[in-house]
């Protein structure tokens, strides 16, 4: 029998996203919930679009302010009636303001409610943004694109609230998902093939601090170690863990747990004990080298990347002097760096004394960022020679080039000249030449 309901053309879905990994994830649920509920399927033409969703970043001022030019570039060429929704940490923490400002925009969706996503659609002028909405027990739809890698949100929100960061007003008090759901959607994952998952939340290693219900005793140790047990599950990384939480039996867990991947994100914020005593990150220069020191007794060849934020209120050339020896202390693979921008809601913004200039922080990233291309460089070529297991992401081919690439354990990008390798294989790579951050290899 035909099935008229399925013969129905879909509804086209442009959907922008900005921002973290979080995000990331974010939109792929709102994409499945569309596609599930409302008949929708994704398009890159926004022309095309009956629903323009932008899903939103605020932990800087530069993605904010490219909203609204973004969402008046939109106006002017969408399709007659189509929607344009506002979602995400910009939609929390401006609320009603976007509507005020943008006449265009249809509906905020906040990054603490994206589950609302198919009630909103038909709600004229909805704002939904409730910090205190629970979503850590929804089970959004399937994401149907999934492929041998795999997102999991492990927890929601965050309870930091660091002097700079907006987070905790944009995502709300921190809720972890509960082991059962989460060991039965790593299950599910593996079994469609997932051999990679990337667990995310804004504090992953505080994992199991608060349930939205009751729950048994679990810290993010633990889990890993639940979660390495699914058979078909082959990598586990995470992003970004505290290193405040940082205790000897959670790095002990990451070194000798074979599916754990062997690169850590540690943001380091300043090297300066006074400055983060300012900015409430919890711990000290002494402590943070500590963890260092230990992880890298367990584990020489570990792959540590990092974020530092410059120009911090106070920031004398003395303190950011000490980011910059903990950088070539430390020899980070990877640096994200920032200069700080002042973020409403939170306690930096209105501090007045010691604001430093905005052309010395510019130079502070400058000579922090020729440093660490200089270490990169260097940790490039002690690369050289070394054997590592890639999982292969990408064939491409061009009038410049051929190749396979993927990661290493270690969260390296490869490269593979002249060879395709099936997505998704784990590949053995000798490492033959490096160009910039890249390394080459051949397989052996
Ligand atoms: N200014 C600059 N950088 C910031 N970050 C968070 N808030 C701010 C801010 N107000 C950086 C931090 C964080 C990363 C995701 O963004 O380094 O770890
Ligand atoms: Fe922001 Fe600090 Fe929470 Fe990270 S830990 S999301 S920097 S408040």
């Amino acid at each position: 029998m035909h099935n008229f309901l399925e013969s129905k053309p879909s509804k086209k879905l442009y959907i922008e996203t900005l921002g973290c990994a979080m995000n990331v994830r974010d939109s792929e649920h709102l994409i499945a919930e569309l596609r599930e509920k409302e008949n929708y399927s994704l398009t890159e033409d926004v022309k095309e679009a009956d629903l323009i969703l932008i899903n939103t970043c605020s932990v800087r001022e530069k993605p904010e302010n490219k909203l609204f030019s973004e969402i008046g570039a939109f106006e002017k060429i969408k399709k007659k009636g189509a929607k344009i929704g506002v979602c995400g940490c910009t939609a929390s923490a401006l609320g009603e303001k976007i509507l005020k400002k943008a006449k265009n925009v249809d509906f905020v969706l906040g990054a603490r409610n994206i589950s609302k996503i198919s009630q909103v659609i038909h709600q004229p002028k909805a704002v939904e943004v409730a910090l205190d909405y629970d979503d850590s027990l929804y089970m959004f739809s399937k994401n149907v694109n999934s492929n041998f890698k795999a997102l999991l949100n492990i927890s929601i929100g965050c309870d930091k609230h660091c002097a700079y960061c907006i987070v905790p007003h944009t995502r709300g008090k921190e809720i972890s998902i509960p082991l059962d759901l989460l060991l039965k959607e790593a299950s599910k994952l593996a079994s469609s093939g997932v051999k990679e998952l990337l667990l995310l939340g804004q504090n992953v290693n505080n994992y199991g601090a608060r349930f939205s219900v009751p729950h048994p005793k679990i810290d993010f140790t633990q889990l890993l170690s639940e979660l390495s047990k699914i058979e078909g599950i082959e990598r586990i990384r995470f992003t970004s863990p505290h290193p405040l939480h940082m205790d000897d039996a959670f790095l002990e867990e990451f070194a000798k747990n074979p599916k754990v991947c062997k690169s850590i994100h540690i943001p380091l914020q300043s090297g300066s004990t006074k400055i983060l005593k300012s900015m409430k990150r919890g711990y000290s220069k002494e402590w943070y080298l500590n963890r260092i020191d230990y992880l890298k007794k367990l584990l020489p060849d570990v792959g540590i990347s990092t974020d530092i934020i410059v120009g911090f209120v106070g920031e004398s050339e003395e303190d950011f002097m000490e980011s910059m020896s903990v950088l070539e202390y430390v020899r980070f693979d990877t640096l994200y760096s920032f200069i700080y921008s002042p973020r409403p809601f939170t306690p930096a913004s209105t501090w007045e004394e010691g604001k430093v200039p905005k052309e010395i922080a510019k130079q502070r990233l400058q000579r922090l960022q020729d440093l660490h291309k200089k270490i990169l460089t260097e940790n490039s070529q002690a690369e050289l020679g070394k054997v590592h297991k890639i999982l292969i992401e990408n064939n491409k081919q061009s009038e410049i080039e051929t190749f396979s690439e993927g990661r290493s354990d270690t969260n390296r990008l490869v490269k593979i000249e002249d060879k395709f390798f099936n997505l998704g294989e784990f590949v053995d790579i000798k490492v033959t030449h490096v160009r910039n951050a890249t390394l080459y290899g051949s397989p052996c």
